[in-house]
């Protein structure tokens, strides 16, 4: 009886790891298709007009860092979305952070709010949690009123955006929504094929 058990592990093991596996080169294989359009020298960045600021949430440091790219190339203002509360990166942290999403259990925010009416275009950006906007993100937009600003949407994933637009343009109140990005965490080898994909899309908005 013990050995059947063993063999069930083991085999429920391999069937785990070729499935992630394959999901991993999938997504490697989608990315380096889609880097390959922005090899080379990218363009120069035309300067958006008025002042410019980028909102972003960030657990674990991607959204972090395409948000900074976009502050170096627009020369605008970075605010950073923080929790009061630190979230805890425990081993079932993603399924205590479904339930939240589920349950509408947004965290806490720490920080003031920015002055919105200075800024004609604001960049807010977060990563994808299962399939949607964070709970982090959403906490924010319901307390932000955009006021028919300029509002530029922009994600971080692993592989699979889901619904996140759609959910963002709902939940981001008179925003008038702009063309939306969304980028991979990718590996190093990317660097210049993304800031040459930022500098596309902010000339083409
Ligand atoms: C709770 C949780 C749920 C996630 N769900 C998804 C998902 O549905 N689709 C996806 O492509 N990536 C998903 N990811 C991966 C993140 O979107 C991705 O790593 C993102 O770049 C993280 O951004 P950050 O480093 O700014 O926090 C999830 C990550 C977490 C922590």
């Amino acid at each position: 009886m013990f050995k059947i058990i063993m063999y069930i592990i083991l085999a429920a093991i391999i069937i785990g790891l070729s499935i992630g596996g394959a999901h991993l080169y999938k997504v490697s294989k989608r990315n380096a298709q889609e880097m390959a359009q922005y090899e080379g020298q990218g363009e120069a960045v035309r300067r958006l007009p008025g002042r410019t600021l980028i909102v972003y949430y960030s657990l674990s440091g991607h959204t972090k860092d395409i948000a900074e790219r976009i502050q170096k190339m627009t020369g605008g203002e970075l605010y950073e979305i923080k929790t009061a509360e630190k979230i805890n990166r425990y081993p079932w942290f993603y399924l205590t952070l479904k339930k939240q999403l589920n349950d509408k259990k947004y965290p806490a925010l720490s920080g003031n709010l920015p002055d919105f009416a200075k800024y004609n275009t604001i960049f807010v950006g977060g990563p994808v949690w299962w399939y949607t906007v964070s709970t982090p993100m959403r906490a924010f937009l319901e307390q932000v009123d955009f006021a028919d600003k300029k509002v530029v949407p922009f994600t971080t994933q692993g592989s699979n955006v889901g619904t996140y637009f759609a959910d963002f343009t709902a939940a981001a109140k008179n925003a008038k929504i702009q063309k939306s990005a969304s980028f991979n965490n990718m590996p190093e080898k990317y660097n210049q094929a993304v800031d040459n994909k930022i500098a596309a899309w902010i000339n083409s908005l």
